[in-house]
C-alpha cells in the first residue's frame, strides 16, 4: 500500500514537469508568433488575419500572370483584374477552370466544400515563388483572399493612376482567416450634408478595403429627403433642398440668428441607387437604406402635409441642426404612405435589412394633439411610447410580409419591441443588451466607439469643428462589441458592429474621409478579428504601411504618430 502510493507519486512528478515544460514551450512560441516573429512592412495586412504564418521568398506579378478560376468564382477573378489593370498597367488574362489541380503557376482560385473552419466569408491564401492559391468555398471568401493578398503587394496597388518601375512582389505566406462578425459595417448620413454619387462609390471602395461588409445609408432627415420615389416626387422636389444652414448668432445677440445664406441641394435618383447597390454587390456589401420615421421627418411633411401631426402649419425643410418636434401621424393614410415608399425602396434595395430609423421621436405634437390622443384611446394603447411602437410595428409586419426584416434605433425597445426587429445599439450598450436578452438580433453602435462625428484630438483648436465628444483611434480598437453580461445563447444575437458617420458638421467627401481615418481602420480590426489576436502596437506598426495605402487611394486621412497613444 505504502509502497504502491509512493510509486504513483514517483510516476506523477515527471509527468507533471514535462507537462510544465511543454505548455511554457506552447506559450513562448504562441506568444512570438503573436509579438514578435512577423514582420510587420511584410505582412501589414489590416484587419489582422487569423493565421499567417510567414514562409520565405515572394511571388512577382507579371503581365504574364494568368487568374485561373474556378467558375463560381469569375466575377470576383476579373474584379481583381480590373482593379490591378490602372496602377500597374498590366491586363492579366482569367480563364475559368474547373480543375485547377494541375496547374501549377499563376493565381488559383479554387473551390472548396463549405466548413466550419471557413464560415461564410473565410478563406486560405498561399503565396510562394510560383504562385498564389486562393482557397474558398464562397465568392466573398475568395473576394477577401485577393484583398489580403493587395495588401501584400506594395502600397501602390491602391491608384488609380498608373505607375512604374514598381515591382509587383508579394512576400510568401500561408494564412487562414475568417471574420469574427456577420456585421462589419459603416454608417453615411448623406442626408444632413449630401454626399455625391461619386463619393458614396468611393466609400464603398473604402469599406471593402477593410472587409467591411455593411453599408448603412441614411437618406431621410429633418434638413433634408434624398431619395427619389416615383409616387410621391414631392419628397425630393421639395424635401431635399433646405434655403439656408444656420452657421451662429450676432456677438452678444444669441436671438439674432446667421445663416450662411446658401441654399443645400441633392438627391439620389432610383438609377443611382442602382448603380451603388450593385457596385456594393460586386464588393461584397450589403446596403442597408434609412428612411426615418415617425421622427426626424421634417422634410417629408415640408413636401406632404397630410403625413404631419401639425398639419396647419408647413415648417419648411429644417435650416439648422438638432432633432426637428415635426412627427409624422399615425392616421391609417400615412402608414400606406410609408409604406408605399418602402414599397418603391424593396424593390431598388434587394438585402434583407431595411431602416427605418425610430430614434429621437419627439411627442409633443403627439401629446398636445386631440385628434391623435383619440386615436392612442382608439387603439387601446397606453401612451405616445405605445403609439410610436404600434407606428413601427406597422412597418415590421409589412417588412416581414415582404422577406425582409426592420432595423431600428434603439428608441424603438420603448413601448415595447416589434416582434421581428433588429435594434442598432447607439444610446450605449444597454439597449442591445436588453434586446439580446429578449432574443432579438442586435448591431452594436454605442457612441462611446463608434461615433465617427467625434472629435479625434482632446485639442479641438487643430482639429475641424465637430459635433462634440472625443473619440481617439485607440479607443475605437479596444471596442468589444459583445457585452460580458450576455450568455452564449444571447451573444449570438449580436450580429456585430459599425461606424456612424453623422454630417451636421462634416460638410464635403474630404471631410468625410478625416473623420473616417485612420479610425475606420481600427474598427475593422476590432471586428474582424478575435479580442485574442488584437494588439494595439502591433495594429500601430501596420498602419505605418497601412497610411500608404490611404495616400495612394488619395484618402485624406487624419495623420496619426505611429506609438502607442494612450
Ligand atoms: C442617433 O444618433 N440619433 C441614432
Amino acid at each position: 500500500m505504502t509502497t504502491g502510493v509512493r510509486h504513483a507519486l514517483h510516476r506523477r512528478t515527471p509527468r507533471l514537469a514535462w507537462r510544465v515544460i511543454v505548455v511554457a514551450l506552447v506559450s513562448l512560441i504562441a506568444a512570438r508568433a503573436i509579438h514578435a516573429a512577423i514582420d510587420s512592412t511584410k505582412y501589414a495586412v489590416i484587419p489582422r488575419p487569423v493565421v499567417l504564418t510567414p514562409r520565405a521568398g515572394s511571388f512577382e506579378l507579371s503581365a504574364s500572370t494568368v487568374v485561373h478560376s474556378d467558375p463560381a468564382f469569375l466575377t470576383v477573378a476579373h474584379r481583381f483584374a480590373r482593379d490591378i489593370a490602372d496602377p500597374t498597367g498590366m491586363d492579366l488574362r482569367v480563364r475559368s477552370a474547373a480543375s485547377v489541380a494541375d496547374v501549377t503557376s499563376g493565381i488559383r482560385l479554387v473551390r472548396v466544400a463549405r466548413s466550419a473552419a471557413l464560415g461564410a466569408e473565410g478563406y486560405w491564401l498561399d503565396v510562394s515563388s510560383t504562385g498564389v492559391v486562393v482557397r474558398a468555398a464562397t465568392a466573398a471568401g475568395a473576394f477577401y483572399a485577393l484583398e489580403t493578398f493587395k495588401q501584400l503587394l506594395p502600397a501602390a496597388i491602391y491608384r488609380v493612376a498608373p505607375i512604374s518601375n514598381v515591382r509587383w512582389q508579394a512576400a510568401a505566406v500561408h494564412i487562414e482567416d475568417m471574420p469574427r462578425f456577420e456585421w462589419r459595417g459603416a454608417h453615411l448620413d448623406a442626408a444632413r450634408h449630401f454626399m455625391p454619387k461619386e463619393f458614396v462609390r468611393k466609400y464603398i471602395d473604402m469599406l471593402a478595403q477593410h472587409k467591411l461588409n455593411r453599408f448603412h445609408w441614411h437618406l431621410t432627415e429633418d434638413q433634408g429627403w434624398r431619395l427619389e420615389i416615383k409616387k410621391y416626387p414631392r419628397l425630393t422636389v421639395v424635401g431635399s433642398c433646405r434655403e439656408q444652414t444656420l452657421v451662429g448668432s450676432v456677438v452678444g445677440d444669441p436671438t439674432k440668428r446667421v445663416y450662411d445664406g446658401k441654399p443645400h441641394c441633392g438627391f439620389y435618383t432610383q438609377d443611382d441607387v442602382r448603380e451603388i447597390v450593385a457596385y456594393a454587390a460586386d464588393r461584397f456589401i450589403t446596403v442597408v437604406p434609412e428612411i426615418e420615421m415617425p421622427g426626424h421627418s421634417q422634410a417629408a411633411v415640408s413636401a406632404y402635409p397630410q403625413l404631419s401631426s401639425r398639419p396647419d402649419t408647413n415648417p419648411g425643410v429644417l435650416q439648422l441642426w438638432g432633432v426637428s418636434e415635426f412627427i409624422l401621424n399615425p392616421d391609417d393614410s400615412t402608414i400606406a404612405f410609408m409604406q408605399d415608399v418602402l414599397t418603391e425602396v424593396l424593390a431598388l434595395f434587394p438585402g434583407p435589412y431595411i431602416h427605418i430609423g425610430g430614434d429621437e421621436a419627439v411627442k409633443t405634437q403627439w401629446k398636445n394633439s386631440p385628434k391623435i390622443q383619440q386615436r392612442i384611446k382608439d387603439l387601446g394603447l397606453k401612451d405616445e411610447h405605445e403609439l410610436q411602437s404600434w407606428f413601427i410595428r406597422q412597418m415590421d409586419v409589412f417588412l416581414t410580409q415582404h422577406g425582409r426584416r426592420l432595423v431600428g434605433w434603439d428608441e424603438i425597445l420603448e413601448g415595447g419591441l416589434a416582434e421581428n426587429a433588429t435594434v442598432m445599439s447607439w444610446r450605449g450598450m444597454a439597449g442591445g443588451v436588453a434586446a439580446a436578452k429578449a432574443g432579438h438580433d442586435v448591431v452594436m453602435a454605442p457612441g462611446s466607439h463608434t461615433y465617427f462625428d467625434h472629435y479625434q484630438s482632446l485639442n479641438k483648436k487643430i482639429e475641424p469643428l465637430a459635433i462634440g465628444g472625443f473619440l481617439p483611434m485607440d479607443t475605437v480598437y479596444s471596442f468589444e462589441a459583445v457585452p460580458a453580461e450576455l450568455s452564449a445563447a444571447e451573444a449570438k444575437h449580436i450580429l456585430g458592429a459599425q461606424a456612424q458617420v453623422w454630417t451636421e458638421y462634416i460638410q464635403t467627401p474630404k471631410d468625410v474621409e478625416y473623420m473616417l481615418f485612420p479610425r475606420l481602420s481600427a474598427l475593422a480590426e476590432a471586428l474582424w478579428s478575435a479580442k485574442s489576436r488584437r494588439n494595439y502596437p502591433d495594429f500601430l506598426s501596420r498602419m505605418v504601411t497601412h497610411e500608404r495605402r490611404l495616400q495612394a487611394m488619395d484618402i485624406n486621412y487624419r495623420k496619426f504618430k505611429p506609438t502607442v497613444l494612450q
